[in-house]
């Protein structure tokens, strides 16, 4: 059988557009190879959206150009944003690439390497599907997880002056919501307890089935408005089995009433919300065509904040934005301290081919932006630590991901507010997908350790298999999940 190995770069999205991949190639007879090196077929799946990963992704195209002297007939696949940005341009920039797929054309994945081994020269296929939007799913790559990505939207209709994305990901294209809660009920029922909503603004969801309810809350002559807060709604409704709901990325214009009632109505909506921000000062968010003012952002969060006192925000942050002056950056600094965000990326800004801001002299000098960053991290890891010191003597729900790096006993996964927990002491027991108490002994950097409560430890090991639990597929889920506490947060 043909083998095929996939690289990822890059966001959720990207990581979720490779586990479907995985499932067409799979469908389609290839078994996947640990080693690239070993490979029939090797996709790297790209991201645009900084340079930086450009350039890893122009680097690594030339670690397997020589490879592919070695092994001519080796098909070398570019994925993903830059293979949707650049199309053919690429295939002339690295003579070695054999077919350069957009994110809309992953179902045809199968047939053009077909076409290549048949002998079709070089194939570009890019083409947005705006008028019958298809939604992938990528059941059986999850269905071995406790975690898993639902797509709600694609695309975006915000031109923020920076962003790269309504280029390489077209116009906002919303499924079905009889899909998804469809989808996420068959995930439920394969194992899955978390599940979290992907959409390049997620909470701009409307339903094109015209198919739910206004949500409480939802103002009919807001414009901001949208069908997430429904959306929301049903799925907690008709998928009482899953634990955790979680969704990326959203845009602060749209967290609107109905979506700050239903965090506080929701008990399976964690107590986390990754809402970008990208600069503290007016002047920049204008610029950068965010379409909210610093202050609308400082009061609908603490509106959020109102509903579920102990809710964690994250953010991503731009600094040496055009036109960025010393002013402008203790705007954001003072945001951040504002806000007392539990989790921040920070990037320096990049021009990037096709956005307004191209048109703006980078002018921010590279050292300036490197001593903004740092300042921004600097920050940011004083209030995370603080938080996380806070948490020590605590008891905390977590659910369980993966195993611990040192294997054995040791397990780690997450809080609802996001905290990383490892777990040591778990000796013959397997968490891996369970909800469990924990008691938090230390604060690390960036995590929590934690010991399994004796309440939670009897309960595990009353129901422990001997044996360790399969990890294929549909081969897991052996011990009860203690229950998730009722109500509202
Ligand atoms: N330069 C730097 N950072 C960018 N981002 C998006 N575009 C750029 C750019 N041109 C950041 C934003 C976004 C995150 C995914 O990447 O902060 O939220």
């Amino acid at each position: 059988m043909p083998r095929y190995a996939i690289t990822t770069f890059g966001c959720q999205m990207n990581v979720h557009d490779s586990e479907r991949m995985h499932e067409v190639l799979r469908g389609a007879g290839y078994v996947e190879s640990d080693d690239p090196r070993a490979a029939d077929v090797v996709v790297l799946n790209t991201c645009s959206v900084r340079e930086k990963a450009e350039q890893k992704l122009l680097s690594e195209v030339g670690r397997l150009a020589k490879l592919k002297r070695e092994r001519p007939e080796l098909v070398l696949v570019v994925a993903g944003c830059v293979a949707q940005q650049e199309g053919e341009k690429l295939l002339t920039r690295a003579p070695s690439i054999d077919l350069v797929v957009g994110p809309d054309n992953i179902p045809e994945l199968p047939r053009l390497v077909d076409e290549l081994s048949l002998g079709a020269p070089p194939l570009v296929r890019t083409v947005f599907d705006i008028e019958e939007p298809r939604f992938l799913t990528a059941l059986s790559v999850a269905a071995g997880s406790p975690t898993a990505y639902v797509t709600i939207m694609k695309g975006c209709d915000e031109r923020c002056s920076f962003c790269i994305v309504p280029y390489t990901r077209g116009p906002e294209r919303y499924r079905p919501s009889d899909e998804i809660v469809a989808e996420i009920a068959a995930l439920a029922a394969a194992g899955v307890r978390e599940v979290t909503l992907l959409g390049q603004t997620v909470n701009s969801y409307n339903d094109p089935q015209k198919a739910l309810p206004r949500a409480p809350g939802a103002s009919a002559d807001d414009p901001d408005e949208s069908e997430f807060a429904a959306l929301l709604r049903r799925i907690a409704t008709e998928v009482p089995d899953l634990k955790r709901l979680r969704y990326t990325s959203p845009h602060p214009r749209h967290l609107t009433p109905s979506l700050i009632q239903a965090h506080a109505e929701l008990s399976v909506l964690a107590r986390h919300v990754h809402l970008p921000v990208q600069s503290g000062s007016d002047r920049i968010l204008k610029r950068m065509i965010r379409r909210y003012t610093r202050a609308e952002y400082v009061t609908r969060t603490a509106a959020l904040v109102r509903a579920v006192p102990d809710v964690a925000l994250s953010t991503d942050i731009i600094v040496g934005f055009p036109g960025e002056t010393d002013d402008d950056f203790a705007a954001t600094l003072s945001l951040v301290r504002e806000i007392g965000y539990k989790g921040l990326f920070g990037f320096k800004y990049s021009v990037r081919p096709y956005t307004p801001a191209r048109k703006l002299p980078d002018d921010v000098p590279e050292a300036v932006k490197s001593e903004r960053l740092a300042r921004l991290f600097e920050a940011s890891e004083e209030l995370l630590g603080a938080h996380l010191r806070g948490l020590v003597g605590s008891g905390q729900r977590v659910l369980v991901e993966a195993e611990g790096k040192e294997g054995g006993a040791s397990f780690s996964g997450r809080t609802e507010r996001n905290e990383i927990v490892h777990i040591h002491g778990a000796e013959g027991l397997d968490l891996r997908g369970e909800i469990v108490d924990v008691s938090i002994v230390r604060a690390n950097k960036h995590s929590l350790q934690g010991e399994l409560t004796e309440a939670a430890r009897a309960a595990a090991r009353s129901l422990a298999p001997a044996a360790p639990k399969a990890r294929a597929a549909g081969g897991r889920r052996s011990l009860p999940v203690l229950p998730v506490s009722p109500g509202g947060h």
